[in-house]
């Protein structure tokens, strides 16, 4: 069986044990609170990964994009939520051939996109599943009201083709508290509507430990917590030791003492910091931070005991690991040294 020292570098590496353990926890705690676990599979964008994902117990998965969908629904995977605006010919009628083979629900946040799924969407006997996507304090998409929602949830109930499939709101990151009360207010406004509101789909690694059975939401859709990174140790979700996805880099310069250069720079790292300060840092090796990137050059400050060597190898735990999964052809499963298997990316790139 090949080692990490048999693979070139810059190249991914996924601790697989870390990885089910982290699966293993989520579904636990959604367990433990009566939630649904409806997986994120941007983070990974592996079918490997979701079909795990689903045999821990969860309902189904998500998708940012109808070209991840596809590859999932090749890969077998049977019930897939796109919590996104869908615009546009090309788009609905690759949206309409996955309804036709998956269990397909969406988002919509306006009459525009509604009108678009009205229109494409026709057949009452199996119509398509919209939930109203709700603006609960993050600031992207979503209705701002609960009337809002009310307004678009009844459109969606009026066209033959689409089935009223419930409330959806990505949540600003330490603001639970806020989009509970605006979901909790959503859903009374429904009912006094006549509109039953049975799914409330929700997400975000950082706030799922606060997820709870008294809360009204459903269905919990993280995505990070497969793999873990600095921006989610920073917010108190793991260790540094919980987090299975590092980039295996080499030393090919070291020009001063405290300063290093890894063959990692942002095509291989991403330039994305969530805003945090440096852009990575040193499995094993805490005074040893990444503190520039170029294109194809990571520049390492090393401070207190930190010391590195030209052609050493080292593993960066990045901030965002979900836009470096995107960057690379292939990920390697890991078992200590031990390489388990190559798999291709099989969703990266696809941005439509
Ligand atoms: C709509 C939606 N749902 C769920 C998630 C998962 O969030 P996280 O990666 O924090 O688990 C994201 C992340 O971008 C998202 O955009």
């Amino acid at each position: 069986m090949p080692t990490v020292h048999d693979l070139d570098t810059p190249s991914i590496l996924i601790d697989a044990a870390r990885a089910e353990a982290n699966i293993a926890r989520a579904q636990a705690h959604a367990d433990r609170n009566g939630l649904k676990l409806r997986p994120h599979i941007k983070t990974h964008k592996l079918p490997y990964w979701a079909k795990k994902q689903v045999a821990a117990g969860a309902v189904g998965i998500t998708c940012q994009k109808i070209g991840e969908a596809e590859v999932m629904a090749d890969a077998g995977l049977s019930d897939i939520f796109l919590p996104y605006n869908i615009l546009g010919r090309a788009k609905l009628e690759r949206l309409k051939a996955l309804h036709g083979r998956v269990t397909l629900s969406v988002t919509s946040d306006s009459m525009e996109t509604l009108e678009g799924l009205a229109a494409t969407f026709t057949d009452s006997g199996h119509p398509l599943q919209v939930l109203v996507e709700c603006d609960t304090g993050m600031g992207r998409c979503g209705v701002q009201t609960a009337d809002g929602a009310v307004a678009l949830a009844r459109l969606i109930d009026k066209a033959d083709g689409l089935a009223f499939g419930g409330l959806m709101t990505y949540p600003a990151a330490g603001r639970a508290a806020e989009a509970e009360a605006w979901l909790a207010k959503a859903k009374q406004v429904l009912a006094a509507s006549g509109l039953a509101c049975e799914r409330i789909s929700s997400g975000g690694t950082p706030d799922m430990w606060r997820s709870s059975d008294a809360s009204v939401v459903t269905e919990y859709r993280p995505g990070t917590y497969i793999y873990l990174d600095r921006y989610q140790v920073a917010k108190g979700v793991g260790t540094l030791s919980d987090c299975a996805l590092t980039v295996l880099s080499t030393v090919v310069s070291h020009p001063t003492a405290t300063r290093a250069i890894l063959d990692a720079g942002s095509k291989a790292l991403s330039s994305d910091t969530l805003g945090l300060k440096d852009f990575g840092e040193l499995l094993g090796a805490p005074d040893a931070r990444v503190t520039g990137l170029s294109e194809e050059h990571g520049t390492v400050t090393l401070s207190g005991d930190a010391k590195l060597r030209i052609g050493e190898r080292v593993r960066v735990v990045p901030d965002h690991c979900c836009v470096v999964t995107n960057l690379f052809n292939e990920v390697n499963l890991i078992d200590g040294e031990q390489v388990l298997e190559t798999l291709p990316v099989a969703a990266r790139g696809l941005m439509a």
